[in-house]
């Protein structure tokens, strides 16, 4: 993720940009900086924490670590010029969906500065608490992952029905491509696109109805509860 934000942000321009890879002197790194993008692994983030010693309070610090929330980075880092986000793997490709929460001490002007960044990676979204990250984050960080599951049964069915792995997963990785350009590219809410597809007594609407039939709402709430969950507990 470090690097994709690297990469969008020096063809953007207007940042002098310093990065700092595991190894270096993070201290003489970050020195001469005013803002700090933690873009390290939750697990590491106590070690890394641990060996920066300078005096951060005049530096805006913004995390897109999953899970850790503004109070431990201030506590850790000793500043409270926080900027808590959490981008999704779309960032990649310049079209994340990235929901943020600023700290306590963090003035207007460099909320606007944040946003100015985090909209060079796709969309932003502020939010009033750190909870509506975990929820947000269950879909816009772990969807990409639901939509590859799904699109894994869909290369499932197909392998069942005598397609070759790799015939079953182009057909479904284009059929996802497109799904999401046509989601892009009209303003039909959900449920419209979904109605779109399925015309009275046709294959769709036979398909979706039997999944409904199946538990298909409770079984994604139930993994989306679970999400949830886990989010909760690596935050703690
Ligand atoms: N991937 C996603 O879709 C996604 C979505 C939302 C948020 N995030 C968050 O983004 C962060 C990064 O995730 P990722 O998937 O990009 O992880 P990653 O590929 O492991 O990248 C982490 C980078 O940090 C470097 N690093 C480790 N320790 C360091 C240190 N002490 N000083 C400087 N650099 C150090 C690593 O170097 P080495 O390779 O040498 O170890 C690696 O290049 C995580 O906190 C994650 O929660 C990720």
């Amino acid at each position: 993720m470090g690097k994709a934000m690297w990469d969008i942000l020096s063809k953007r321009g207007g940042f002098e940009l310093v990065g700092c890879s595991k190894g270096d002197d993070v201290n003489e790194k970050i020195s001469g900086a005013k803002i700090v993008i933690l873009a390290v692994k939750p697990q590491v983030f106590s070690e890394l924490a641990a060996s920066i010693k300078i005096d951060l309070s005049g530096k805006l610090v913004i995390s897109i670590m999953a899970g850790i929330g503004i109070e431990k980075i201030a506590e850790s880092l000793r500043t409270k010029k926080v900027v808590r986000t959490l981008p999704n793997l779309a960032l990649k490709v310049g079209q994340s969906l990235t929901i943020w929460k600023a700290g306590e001490e963090v003035s207007g002007e460099e909320k606007l500065l944040v946003r100015e960044i985090l909209a060079s990676f796709g969309q932003e979204v502020e939010v009033e608490t750190e909870e509506k990250i975990g929820i947000i984050g269950v879909v816009s960080g772990c969807g990409p992952g639901f939509l590859a599951y799904f699109g894994e049964k869909m290369v499932e069915f197909l392998v069942k029905h005598g397609l070759t792995p790799i015939e079953a997963e182009k057909v479904a990785r284009q059929t996802l491509i497109g799904t999401g350009e046509v989601v892009k590219a009209n303003a039909w809410n959900l449920t419209d696109m979904r109605q779109k597809v399925s015309s009275k007594g046709g294959l769709t609407e036979a398909g979706v109805r039997e999944m409904e039939a199946g538990g298909m709402g409770e079984i994604f709430a139930k993994g989306g509860e679970a999400a949830l969950k886990r989010s909760e507990e690596l935050s703690k």
